[in-house]
């Protein structure tokens, strides 16, 4: 392929799914039903939805067919054994627990390892991941590099995490850690990758001071090929060798099938520790189910089994970083300002960028993506003031960035839909100053409030 500069999709569309034209006065009226979330509209008012790339992909023909193969056994069924080896052919951790998504994972692992005086340092924290740290009444910290936190910065991989202040963190209060947590790619900081070198160094920290390290690997195919293209050193190595170096310089994961699983629904916890595991295991039993389907059925565990087997193919990560790279180039081109480089499974619009008279408090993301639906019915997901600003101790402070990222979910969009969506957003660019700020409806919601806050224009 190397001749050509056409991207294309390295597949053919086998079934499809309409989506439905609206008017701007439907949807109008539906942004104001739904208080100016776009969480809480109708996805069939959607019309190209880049609200998330969790569990919105497409499934591949052998997926399909794998379903069939799902058996329902309560204990022990082959759709079990299947997903355990395809986890392992990449992740070979001792133990793996399925859970019904990757927050299980999460809810369970910090509610064994977390609460009160804890720290658990991450690049930084998944608002999911946040949120289950923090419920447990532990303190979750976020220690990207500086370049991860600014959004023109230029740095192969923004999602490295600042080793110095690790050291700091971990030469003060070590034993308040439990756990170092490094998420590939970094996705509340772009969709960033972080390098092996940067994951080797990291893991000489926690070997200094006594600490097990865990990856959120939700997109760890994405990072890989990354760290294939642009560390030096790995051009000629195979994806699954490169995920299989990051396993080896982890002791567990939390994951999202929903991601890299090419799955709509899975996830799993697993580590080395066996002690750890059982402790997992029981609440797993509590919560999720046995411990060979957790929150699953056997026809889930095959489709992410196969979806393993195919995102680690190169023809399709090429293409899934080459298009995302589409959509941010022809906006970077258009003057639009954005996350650079581009992430791995979306691009991010700066919006406190674009939107310089709204203060952060005035929701300059979340104005963006209203503004992106009214516009051409495209929906993506503010991640900043709204998603990260209110604290628990009751105030809100501007987040580090006001972003509204726009998720390609995976072999579902052809070019000509994104190349609709890059003139939507030129459009609501060239009236940016025109763009009015936003106030919460109180009482606001208590956690993760950007799911179902309502919102008001301000005068
Ligand atoms: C980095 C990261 N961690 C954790 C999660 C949580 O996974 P799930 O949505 O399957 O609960 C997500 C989901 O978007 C994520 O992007």
């Amino acid at each position: 392929m190397e001749p050509f500069r056409t991207i294309i999709e390295p597949f053919r569309i086998h079934a499809v799914e309409p989506i439905r034209i609206t008017s701007r006065e439907e949807r109008a009226a539906a942004i104001e039903v739904a208080g100016r979330n776009l969480f809480a509209l109708h996805a069939d008012d959607v019309l190209i939805d880049l609200l998330t790339d969790s569990g919105t992909g497409a499934m591949s023909r052998d997926q399909w067919a794998a379903i069939q193969h799902g058996d329902e056994s309560y204990a022990g069924s082959p759709s079990w054994y299947t997903f355990l080896e395809a986890v392992q052919e990449l992740w070979p951790f001792r133990h793996v627990i399925p859970t019904h998504q990757g927050r299980a994972a999460e809810k369970i692992l910090f509610s064994v390892i977390g609460g009160a005086g804890k720290v658990i340092p991450n690049n930084t924290h998944f608002d999911t991941t946040r949120a289950n740290v923090e419920a447990t009444g532990a303190e979750a910290i976020d220690l990207v590099i500086p370049e991860g936190r600014d959004p023109s910065a230029i740095h192969p991989f923004k999602g490295n995490v600042d080793l110095e202040a690790l050291e700091a963190l971990l030469t003060a209060r070590a034993a308040d850690v439990p756990v170092v947590f490094v998420t590939i790619t970094n996705n509340s900081g772009g969709g960033q990758p972080v390098s092996l070198e940067n994951l080797r160094a990291v893991r000489a920290l926690c070997d200094r001071f006594g600490v097990p390290l865990f990856l959120d690997a939700c997109r760890f195919a994405e990072n890989a090929w990354f760290i294939k293209t642009r560390e030096p050193g790995q051009e000629d190595r195979s994806i699954p060798d490169i995920v299989r170096d990051m396993a080896a310089l982890a002791d567990g994961m939390t994951m999202s099938a929903k991601k890299d699983g090419l799955a709509n629904i899975g996830g799993w916890l697993a580590m080395n520790d066996d002690a750890l595991a059982d402790a997992c295991r029981n609440l797993l039993i509590l919560t999720e189910g046995f411990p060979t389907y957790g929150g699953l059925a056997g026809r889930d565990l095959e489709a992410i089994a196969q979806g393993l087997r195919e995102v680690v193919h190169e023809d399709y990560l090429r293409y899934r970083i080459r298009s995302t790279a589409y959509l941010g180039e022809a906006l970077h081109a258009a003057g639009v300002p954005l996350v650079r480089p581009f992430g791995g499974h979306a691009i991010y619009l700066d919006a406190r960028a674009l939107l310089p008279h709204l203060p952060p408090l005035q929701y300059p993301g979340q104005a963006l993506a209203v503004a992106l639906y009214m516009e051409g019915g495209v929906r993506g997901c503010e991640i900043g003031t709204v998603m990260f600003g209110r604290h628990p101790d009751g105030t809100e402070a501007p987040a580090a960035m006001d972003l509204v990222r726009l998720a390609i979910p995976r072999r579902t969009y052809t070019q000509s839909h994104i190349d609709y969506v890059i003139e939507v957003v030129r459009r609501v660019a060239d009236r940016a100053a025109e763009l009015r700020g936003l106030r919460l409806v109180q009482p606001e919601p208590r956690s993760l409030r950007h799911f179902t806050a309502r919102f008001e224009p301000l005068a």
